[in-house]
């Protein structure tokens, strides 16, 4: 990595102790959010089982580190169990499988690691509507549930895996679905203003929309933070890979809206379209994850357009180090305090969470002059030694 401003180096050598120490404990553990200091892990079979892995080849790539890459590589072999038993599997597949076995591969050639991204990708494909065009994310979480029409603005985070699968095959059919699934989000989930739906339920046989649901933000026409970063990075993304303007536009459209509402220490509310009686929790995974994601659309950008979204990238990551890392305290094994992963659900609403932590830290990097990020491989291995 060529280095850029201090804080930034500063940061990265701080990451890197910190996770010295909580590797120990966590091991090849899949941790979702830290409650009383602690990582509480979850099943392979959760949606953030990827972060984990991914935040260690992150490390290992920049200076190998065996111990990381073991835990990493022990991580991936135990989502294979998860795959054979397919009923959990949902979209978040690409979170996933590109954080452990893309990322494998990627950087060491693993053959099997490129086998596990393919089967993967597969089983993503087999998610497409060809009536709605778009991908389903859930499989009912109870007996009965019909949830065979929603899809979530997330998946534009996961969609990543298709372009992967497509680049690697040389077969289209991955990359078709990503793009149509890419289309139905810019059509029915980010507004004219840049503000973002979380979910859409169609009608699963004729595609038509049927009803907008607030899912993890505020409600139906509120403006949940983290959906607004994951569809900033996402449509980043599906222009890297396609090349097509409206999705590069859609990037800028959600960035600015994003940026808009930051307040004053540039670390997101958990949604930006709350009534004043609701308690406005910080999340600082939004600021992670949308930080990552102006990082990288700056990448793609001229010279005269690139500096607005760095610098606004850096500033997010600048204050979540400043105010809202926790770098010394031997107590606490989370990154970044004061994520908010589910408000209306009341889960994990002050926490620090493994996404938050790992797109820092892949922020992080991108800033320090890393040009890599997973979602978007090239397809030589980089690891060097
Ligand atoms: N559903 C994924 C998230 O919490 O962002």
């Amino acid at each position: 990595m060529t280095q850029t401003a201090s804080w930034s180096t500063e940061a990265w050598n701080k990451v890197q102790e910190k996770v010295k120490r909580t590797s120990q404990n966590i091991g090849a553990g899949f941790p979702h959010a830290s409650v009383g200091g602690t990582y509480q892990l979850e099943a392979p079979s959760w949606w953030t089982a990827g972060f984990w892995p991914g935040l260690l080849w992150l490390l290992h790539r920049e200076a190998p580190y065996d111990s990381f890459k073991q835990i990493a590589e022990k991580c991936e072999e135990q989502l294979d169990a998860v795959m054979m038993d397919y009923y959990r599997l949902d979209h978040d597949m690409g979170f996933m499988w590109t954080l452990t076995s893309v990322a494998n591969y990627t950087l060491t050639g693993n053959e099997d690691s490129k086998r596990r991204g393919l089967l993967a990708a597969n089983l993503l494909l087999g998610r497409f509507n060809s009536n709605g065009n778009f991908i389903r994310a859930w499989n009912p979480w109870s007996e009965g549930e019909k949830n065979e029409g929603w899809a979530i603005i997330d998946c534009l985070m996961n969609v990543p895996l298709l372009f992967w699968a497509s680049s690697e095959t040389g077969d289209p059919r991955f990359k078709i679905a990503a793009e149509k699934h890419a289309d139905t989000a810019l059509k029915h989930f980010i507004r004219e203003d840049g503000s973002v739906r979380h979910i859409v339920r169609f009608d699963a046989e004729t595609g038509e929309v049927a009803e907008y649901i607030g899912g993890q933000g505020h409600g139906p026409e509120s403006a949940w933070s983290r959906g607004a970063a994951w569809a900033l990075y996402g449509m980043a993304l599906c222009y890297h890979h396609t090349g097509k303007e409206a999705y590069l536009h859609a990037a800028k459209r959600v960035a600015h809206c994003f940026i808009a509402h930051l307040p004053d220490d540039s670390v997101p509310h958990w949604d930006f379209r709350l009534p004043e009686d609701v308690p406005g929790n910080r999340d600082s995974s939004a600021g992670a994850i949308a930080a990552s994601g102006l990082l990288f659309l700056a990448g793609k950008l001229s010279l005269i357009e690139k500096n607005i979204y760095r610098e606004a990238g850096e500033k997010i990551l600048r204050s979540l180090y400043e105010n809202y890392g926790d770098w010394e305290n031997p107590d606490e094994e989370g990154l970044i305090l004061e994520g908010t992963s589910h408000f209306p659900e009341g889960k994990n609403t002050n926490n620090p969470l493994i996404y938050g932590d790992y797109y820092f830290v892949e922020g992080l990097a991108q800033l320090n002059g890393e040009k890599e990020v997973f979602w978007a491989p090239a397809k030589k291995k980089v690891l060097k030694g």
